[in-house]
């Protein structure tokens, strides 16, 4: 990697945030890892998120000066909404209030309620479930496929029952889900597809984008997602029918999009206001070159990583023809680090300067769960002994033992330069080579 930058990178690297990272190079490192007191690998941060420029500032002002704050009002949801879809190649765009909001939406829309059975992968964000459970429906829990850290897809037939009201797997990390084999098990059992897209936000199956090839599709544009305005959802639909339902019920039940009192079912306000709508706008025009990025450094990193004994990035699955990296996920095999605790192994890099977590816990182990179950709502709408076989039939041992190996990466990590991913790589390569110190000074 040249250490200078042409006008041309200079002006892009500015656009995602990267001067900084640039500017603040790397300690000298040693071999001792710093955990134990050596140098780090790396010691500049890497890029912040999110990025704030002249032209969200302008947008924000604008909207806080008009005085239209509420999209009934205003005009910069409905843009966003146009812009979106477009950008997706979707009949319908809905803007709301958040992600969870845009599932609780969809679920109602597609009529999930109580006695309901909702096939939902082990390995993902709480809100996916939750949506499930505050319709009062049953979340039943698939295995993890862990060489993707998706749904197992193969897995997902042998759960349906008479009950079973839809299927809603998640493009976790960004990475899309076998589509393919969920789309035809759909079709085949009569069942809508809820894709969760909420990480997953330009990702591509068969070059198509995810959230369009389902029924429904969500997204979230919480402060860590890809697209970001500290809060705020979407759902996208080609059905012009469940569009309208999902339109009414994110404006309390009314019957047309206005403010007037005619209201044709329940519903809630869950719409989205004009603020977030502004920033969406802005921050879009940006997303298209950092998806990009992203996905460069992280194949160049997979490529590295790939290369070290006890360490497996997830796997893609060959319809997936972009993955919006939301999360970059690996598999760290402590056989191969001498028996370095993943726990250790995790600080040892963070003291490298390489953030990282262990990612998600298994969901279906959750005690709030049991909780759930137990309450009186629960119990007068399923049987005791149903509620009592749900413990039985939502194992999901390859997701525990995923959850045991995980590694994560942010999405921000893989806005970085070249040589920020060199610096990753060595970071990984060395609690490798000095496992054994690591375990001894534990
Ligand atoms: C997979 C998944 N589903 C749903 C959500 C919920 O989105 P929000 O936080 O915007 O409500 C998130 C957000 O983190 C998510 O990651």
């Amino acid at each position: 990697m040249r250490n200078h930058l042409t006008r041309r990178q200079v002006l892009g690297a500015a656009s995602t945030g990267l001067l900084a990272a640039k500017a603040a190079r790397p300690a000298a490192a040693t071999d001792k890892p710093a955990l134990l007191g050596g140098g780090p690998v790396r010691s500049a941060p890497f890029p912040s998120w999110p990025v704030i420029a002249e032209n969200e500032e302008r947008a924000w002002m604008q909207v806080l000066r008009s005085g239209k704050w509420n999209r009934l009002d205003g005009d910069n949801a409905r843009q966003f909404e146009e812009t979106w879809a477009s950008t997706l190649g979707a009949k319908h765009c809905l803007a709301t209030a958040n992600g969870t909001s845009a599932l609780i939406i969809s679920l109602n829309a597609l009529g999930v309620g109580p006695g309901d059975e909702v096939i939902v992968p082990p390995y993902t964000f709480v809100a996916t479930v939750n949506a499930v459970l505050l319709q009062h429906a049953l979340p039943v829990f698939v295995d993890t496929d862990p060489e993707t850290s998706q749904i197992d897809a193969r897995k997902i037939e042998a759960a349906i029952t008479e009950r079973t009201r839809c299927i809603l797997p998640v493009h976790l990390g960004g990475s899309p889900t076998d589509l393919d084999t969920i789309l035809e098990i759909g079709r085949k059992h009569k069942l809508p597809v809820l894709e969760d897209a909420c990480q997953a936000h330009l990702a591509e199956w068969r070059k198509r984008k995810v959230s369009t090839l389902g029924s429904l599709g969500c997204f979230s544009f919480q402060a860590s997602k890809n697209l970001n305005s500290g809060e705020g959802g979407a759902i996208l639909t080609n059905d012009t029918d469940l569009y309208q339902v999902c339109q009414s019920f994110h404006n309390n039940g009314r019957g047309d999009t206005g403010s007037g009192f005619g209201y044709v079912r329940n519903g809630a306000n869950l719409r989205m206001t004009e603020f977030q709508a502004a920033l969406l706008i802005e921050q879009l025009k940006r997303v298209e070159e950092q998806s990009h990025r992203r996905e460069q450094n992280a194949a160049y990193l997979t490529k590295q990583l790939a290369e070290i004994p006890g360490i497996r990035p997830a796997r893609m699955y060959p319809g997936a023809t972009r993955n919006a990296y939301h999360l970059y996920m690996f598999r760290y095999d402590q056989s191969v680090f001498a028996g370095l605790p993943r726990a250790r192994f995790l600080a040892a890099l963070r003291a490298e300067g390489v953030p990282c977590s262990g990612g998600y816990t298994p969901l279906n182990k959750e005690p709030f769960l049991k909780h759930t179950f137990d309450s009186r709502a629960y119990r007068a709408i399923y049987p005791a002994r149903q509620l009592a076989e749900w413990q039985d039939r939502n194992h999901c041992p390859a997701n525990d033992k995923l959850c045991e190996e995980a590694v994560w990466f942010t999405q921000t990590m893989m806005l970085g330069l070249r040589e920020d991913m060199d610096q990753i790589v060595e970071a990984v390569r060395k609690p490798q080579r000095q496992a054994e110190a690591l375990i001894e000074r534990s």
